[in-house]
């Protein structure tokens, strides 16, 4: 009886040995331990000893039943430690490495800089009014003191809309903005100071220009405005956009809805000025200055037009290019504004 209880104890060290995992393990357990298993089988025929023996031979079983249990204690922290090993190396993580972004996009350059230009304006006084798209000839030229068939006009190489005719001629895709020059001044009450933003639309298209390009344009009307004004608030726009230490020209040009007329040079930050770049002439301005603007004060038949008494009031108007402007900011080093609207996201998420 005992030599079976010890060949128990030693079948179950041999069997330990070849256990991989925890089923194993506890179908061993089961085999040894269990209610049907083979040290119960044993204590079974111990019924049949005498009392004394039984005694002797109950605690030796006991012992080897303490002995197997001790064993098997050990074996399954053994096999929880390598669980737990392989566990921590399936599922380990880097927690030094970047967490994934959701993409949140940004807006276009040149809505970023009409962003800015409305700020910028907004701080002296100026609001947005709208623009529309296309309108009639007599806000694009007849009101801004260009009669029909008057040379100046063709300065605007315009797209004329195929459409009816109306009490106010035909309809152009606007060439510039100055047609809500008129338009603001029947809309609003004078005084006014108005800012207002939109898309040109010009038959030309090469470095320096779009078919299709952004304007801004101010509208200052009041008793007492001079030419002092037209420079302080360009000079306000100018040292705020771009910084103070760019250079600015007036220089005298004819516009028929102005009088005096100039137009604004900014030195280029692309050839600092110089004209040249890596020993060629600027490929941007050609001359060391970009022609950004329009500017004047406004003509009296202008203000007539819109219904206001030109001896009363009078009123600074001028027009910048935005895909220009923005080009020509610090840093930015643009060399062909076409760029601008290639839709190639490795170019615009520079910005
Ligand atoms: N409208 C002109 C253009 O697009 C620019 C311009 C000139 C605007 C003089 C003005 C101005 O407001 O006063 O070519």
């Amino acid at each position: 009886m005992k030599e079976q209880l010890e060949q128990i104890r030693r079948d179950f060290l041999t069997l330990v040995k070849e256990v991989r995992d925890r089923t194993q393990l506890e179908e061993l357990k089961n085999e040894f331990l269990g209610r049907k298993g083979r040290l119960k089988g044993a204590m079974k025929e111990m019924a049949s000893l005498a009392e004394e023996e039984r005694k002797l031979i109950g605690a030796f079983a006991n012992e080897i039943k303490e002995a197997i249990e001790h064993v098997y204690g050990e074996e399954e922290k053994k096999i929880e430690r390598e669980e737990e090993a392989t566990r921590a190396e399936r599922e380990w993580i880097d927690i030094t490495e970047p967490g994934s972004f959701q993409k949140t996009g940004h807006l276009h350059p040149v809505s970023q800089t009409i962003a800015e230009i409305t700020d910028i304006f907004a701080r002296i006084g100026f609001t947005r009014v709208p623009v529309p798209e296309v309108d009639w000839d007599y806000y694009a030229f007849e009101a801004l003191n260009m009669p029909k068939d008057h040379p100046a006009r063709d300065d605007w190489e315009t797209f004329f809309i195929d459409a009816p005719e109306g009490k106010k001629g035909k309809i152009v895709a606007i060439p510039h903005i100055s047609n809500v020059q008129v338009r603001a001044m029947e809309e609003l009450k004078t005084p006014f100071r108005a800012l207002y933003i939109g898309r040109a639309y010009r038959r030309q298209s090469d470095t320096s220009h779009l078919p299709i390009h952004h304007q801004f344009e101010v509208l200052m009307v009041d008793k007492g405005v001079t030419l002092c004004d037209l420079k302080g608030v360009i000079e306000h726009f100018v040292h705020s956009y771009f910084g103070k230490d760019r250079t600015v020209r007036l220089r005298p040009h004819h516009f028929r809805f102005t009088e005096p007329s100039f137009e604004i040079d900014i030195s280029c930050d692309v050839c600092k000025g110089s004209g040249e770049n890596n020993g060629a002439s600027c490929r941007l301005c050609k001359e060391g200055w970009l022609e950004l603007a329009g500017a004047g004060m406004t003509h009296p038949n202008v203000l007539k037009a819109g219904g206001i008494d030109p001896n009363t009031y009078t009123a600074l108007a001028f027009a910048f290019g935005i895909e220009r402007t923005l080009m020509m900011r610090e840093g930015i080093n643009l060399d062909d504004i076409r760029l601008l609207y290639k839709n190639d996201l490795r170019f615009v998420n520079q910005f």
